[in-house]
């Protein structure tokens, strides 16, 4: 049937303007002042805003990571999304060394398969490069539509890939018109300063904090700037947290590098002192790269406002608090690493960034969904409200006010890592092709109704980007 939304304002990452929206056949067939209402389902949005729905670019769903599996799968993570504004989620497939990587994306789709009820699509981890994995990898972007690539500098002895691997990564994506990504942050050192504190007594989850310092994630994100820029290839760079990555990432910019920054809501309002809770419950707070001093926080928003970082993440990776956090009881570097954040992202955005004057709407849009949208291949499909794409649509009370708990999320995980923080400003309702999944703050979805997106090549340049910047 078709629908028609009337009243809204619409915001873009460019534009701000009063129009109706027409829905058939779950893309946007008409914006325009006056349209008829005949035979159309009527929505009222008076007072609310249009965003594109989000898209969120870092999720870990059923993920076996820490000796455990995320909380949250396609299901419980899909639905909280969409209860959070996001219609779009791409998602971290994992390969083991030596396994076809055609195994590990069917893996991962049997994962999402009957359960999401928003679109999805997957970037690809490489852990390794051979003549073997070369041979795979144009297939894994002509056939199943991935046009991204993951690494970890981090997570020794699990995940952890070496510069060599790296280098070739780029070097591959260049060629084929992928995006790598990075988690950056020196897993060696780490893993050195690790053993340090465990050796001297020190078990608490601060000493997740104190054995990971900034300065090793400004060296990581320097040194995949520095191979990016020596490969002409380019990069993303997960979850940023600091000034030191901050600071790297601005200046490769300034020298022409084609390298892009993401950070999380959670690095925008917590900080370091969460780990040093009372009894375990630091734990909560324990996910890779940590929490910094508060005086980090500035620092992102600034760069988010400036255009030295682009997207937010949610870095969505959730483990229970008990029976899962407390594998790291008696050892902090047993804690899984992570967080459940995919519900909240744009409400601590919208909250904390535009209604404290922080950002702009049309710069929470952008960051938000088109940003993303455009990176991994999806624009104008998704991230944006435009005549003949598809009509992912979130329908937003600026106004309303809510107090974040475990409590009333939709997220599986027995925690909020937000609990009793007040926000202003919520989704009301969520379309994911012209069909609700959120109405009146009720799940009105299917479950399996969400479609995989294969993925267009990377095709944008930060060369089309004001290049001066300073923080
Ligand atoms: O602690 C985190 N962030 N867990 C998820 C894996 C990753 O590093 O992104
Ligand atoms: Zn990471
Ligand atoms: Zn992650």
């Amino acid at each position: 049937m078709r629908k028609i939304i009337k009243n809204g304002t619409i915001v873009t990452a460019a534009d701000i303007y009063n129009a109706d929206i027409l829905i058939e056949n779950g893309v946007i067939s008409q914006i325009g002042q006056h349209l008829s209402t005949d035979g159309s389902e009527m929505i009222d949005a008076e007072g609310h805003y249009i965003f594109p729905g989000g898209v969120d670019p870092h999720t870990h769903l059923e993920m076996p990571f820490g000796g455990t599996v995320t909380k949250d799968d396609f299901e419980t993570g899909t639905i909280a999304a969409a209860f959070g504004g996001t219609t779009s989620i791409i998602d971290f497939c994992l390969t083991n060394k030596g396994e076809p990587l055609k195994d590990a994306i069917d893996t991962w789709h049997a994962k999402a398969k009957g359960k999401a009820v928003i679109d999805y699509g997957f970037h690809l981890m490489i852990g390794e490069v051979n003549d073997t994995v070369l041979s795979e990898l144009p297939s894994v972007i002509e056939e199943e539509g991935i046009s991204s690539f993951k690494v970890f500098m981090a997570y020794k002895n699990v995940l952890q890939a070496d510069d060599e691997t790296l280098f070739q990564t780029l070097v591959a994506a260049k060629e084929l018109g992928a995006l790598v990504m990075v988690h950056a942050e020196n897993g060696d050192v780490i893993d050195y300063l690790v053993k340090k504190a465990l050796k001297e007594g020190n078990i608490d989850p601060i000493f997740h904090a104190f054995t990971r310092p900034a300065e090793i994630e400004g060296e990581a994100t320097g040194r995949a700037a520095t191979f990016t820029g020596l490969s002409n290839s380019q990069i993303y760079i997960v979850h940023v947290t600091c000034e030191e990555a901050v600071r790297q990432i601005a200046e490769a910019r300034n020298n022409g590098v084609d390298i892009w920054g993401e950070t999380c809501p959670q690095y925008l309002v917590l900080d370091q002192t969460y780990l040093e809770r009372e009894n375990f419950e630091g734990a909560k707070y324990v996910w890779s790269p940590p929490l910094r001093e508060k005086r980090h926080q500035d620092i992102l928003w600034n760069a988010l406002k400036t255009g030295q970082l682009h997207t937010i993440g949610s870095d969505q990776c959730s483990f229970d608090f008990n029976g899962q956090k407390d594998l790291g009881k008696d050892d902090f570097s047993k804690i899984p690493n992570g967080g459940p954040h995919i519900e909240d992202r744009l409400s601590i955005l919208f909250s904390e960034g535009v209604t404290k004057g922080r950002l702009s709407l049309n710069q929470f849009v952008d960051i938000t969904s088109t940003r993303a949208a455009k990176l991994f291949g999806l624009y104008p499909q998704k991230g944006t409200i435009a005549v003949g794409v598809d009509a992912d649509i979130v329908i937003f009370d600026p106004n309303s006010e809510r107090i974040i708990s475990a409590e009333s999320h939709q997220m599986a995980v027995d925690y909020s890592a937000y609990e009793g923080m007040k926000v202003t400003g919520e989704p009301v309702s969520v379309l994911s092709r012209g069909e609700f999944v959120v109405r009146d703050k009720k799940f009105v979805g299917k479950l399996g109704s969400g479609q995989y997106l294969k993925r267009a090549k990377y095709n944008i340049s930060n060369e089309s980007e004001d290049k001066t910047y300073t923080i």
